[in-house]
């Protein structure tokens, strides 16, 4: 299998993310329970099963208990700490935390550090494998952003830095800065996310002036060997049973074609809409966020299908509702 980008820097993680912000029972400051625990040793162990080795977090994440929850299943069982890859994110402050009437974004030095005291307390671990920032600050200082990451790095409680959401412009201006590379950038891209493909195709076209897709960032990414995760990449099931939600026409059919493709190549909804996502070049590594044993199954079989160039172009025109241009 063609390696990811990832893999290339060094880092041997499964081609599939579970992302962990369901984790942790309800978002509020009230303590964690067995139950919550119970809950995500049952989704963790589901991914182990499928060969997810890589786990996407957040401090924010129902305001740290998906950390704190997936830290308590890590000290069951202490040997599996060496064998997974853990990244976890900072720099959103929520309310409920500064006390203020809205949430802002941080990319302070100081908040940088001691976000990743906390998120290294909440896991029980010594080391973080890799840290995003994760949604630009408009006040960040490039300078603080860097003196942050060779802090963190010297000390050993990070190995690996990335960003999320953010621009090749952004991801540039903080690398000039960063003598320690980024290694990810985590976007929401999926089959109903098309901004990441119309960006390419819309290229000195009308329809293309709404676009919500940084440009150029797709292929800075890939130029960079930076790792492209994609956060959202199921589209919340849209297209694997929970289209009910959707008034849109093209969410209903793109589902039915889906669904089509699952039958014919005996495989789960699931599985054609991550393969979808894989057949991109860019070797993009989907984020799962389901948080339900089978549907961790489902997404797993997404590693044995290929879908023909003819079916990948069938779900993206059926997605953005017409033939490319
Ligand atoms: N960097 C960022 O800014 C950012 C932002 C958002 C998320 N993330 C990361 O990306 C991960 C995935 O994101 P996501 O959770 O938004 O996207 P997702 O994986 O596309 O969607 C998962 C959600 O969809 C539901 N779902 C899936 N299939 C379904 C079906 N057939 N019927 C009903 N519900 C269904 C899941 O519920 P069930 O649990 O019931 O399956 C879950 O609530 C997160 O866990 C997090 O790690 C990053």
């Amino acid at each position: 299998m063609r390696r990811i980008p990832l893999q290339q820097n060094g880092v041997l993680a499964s081609r599939l993310i579970l992302g962990c912000m369901a984790m942790g029972g309800e978002r509020n400051i009230a303590p964690i329970t067995m139950n919550d625990i119970k809950e995500a040793r049952m989704i963790m162990n589901s991914a182990l099963q499928i060969g997810i080795n890589m786990f996407d977090h957040a401090d924010i994440y129902k305001l740290g208990k998906a950390e704190q929850v997936f830290g308590s299943v890590l000290r069951e069982i202490p040997s599996l700490r060496e064998s997974i890859i853990i990244q976890s994110k900072c720099g959103i402050r929520p309310k409920e935390w500064t006390g203020l009437p809205f949430k802002r974004y941080d990319f302070a030095k100081e908040h940088i550090l001691t976000s990743v005291d906390g998120i290294l307390e909440r896991l029980g671990i010594e080391y973080l494998d890799i840290l995003l920032l994760h949604r630009p600050d408009p006040l960040m200082d490039p300078e603080e952003v860097a003196a942050a990451i060779q802090a963190l790095k010297s000390s050993g409680k990070v190995r690996r830095f990335g960003v999320s959401n953010m621009s090749a412009g952004q991801i540039r201006l903080l690398q000039s800065y960063c003598d320690e590379r980024f290694i990810v950038n985590q976007l929401e891209m999926s089959l109903q996310q098309i901004g990441w493909l119309e960006a390419g195709i819309l290229v000195n076209h009308e329809a293309g002036k709404d676009l919500i897709f940084p440009e150029g960032t797709l292929e800075y990414c890939r130029l960079e060997n930076i790792q492209l995760q994609a956060w959202g990449a199921l589209a919340q099931g849209a297209y694997s049973g929970n289209a009910q939600r959707s008034e849109d026409h093209r969410v209903w059919k793109t589902a039915q074609y889906v669904r089509e493709l699952s039958i014919q190549k005996e495989t789960a909804a699931e599985a054609i809409v991550l393969a979808w996502l894989m057949k991109h070049p860019a070797g993009i590594q989907p984020i799962i966020g389901t948080s339900k044993p089978e549907r961790i199954e489902a997404c797993g079989q997404a590693i044995h299908i290929s879908l023909t160039s003819d079916e990948w172009y069938g779900l993206y025109t059926s997605s953005r509702g017409g033939e490319v241009t």
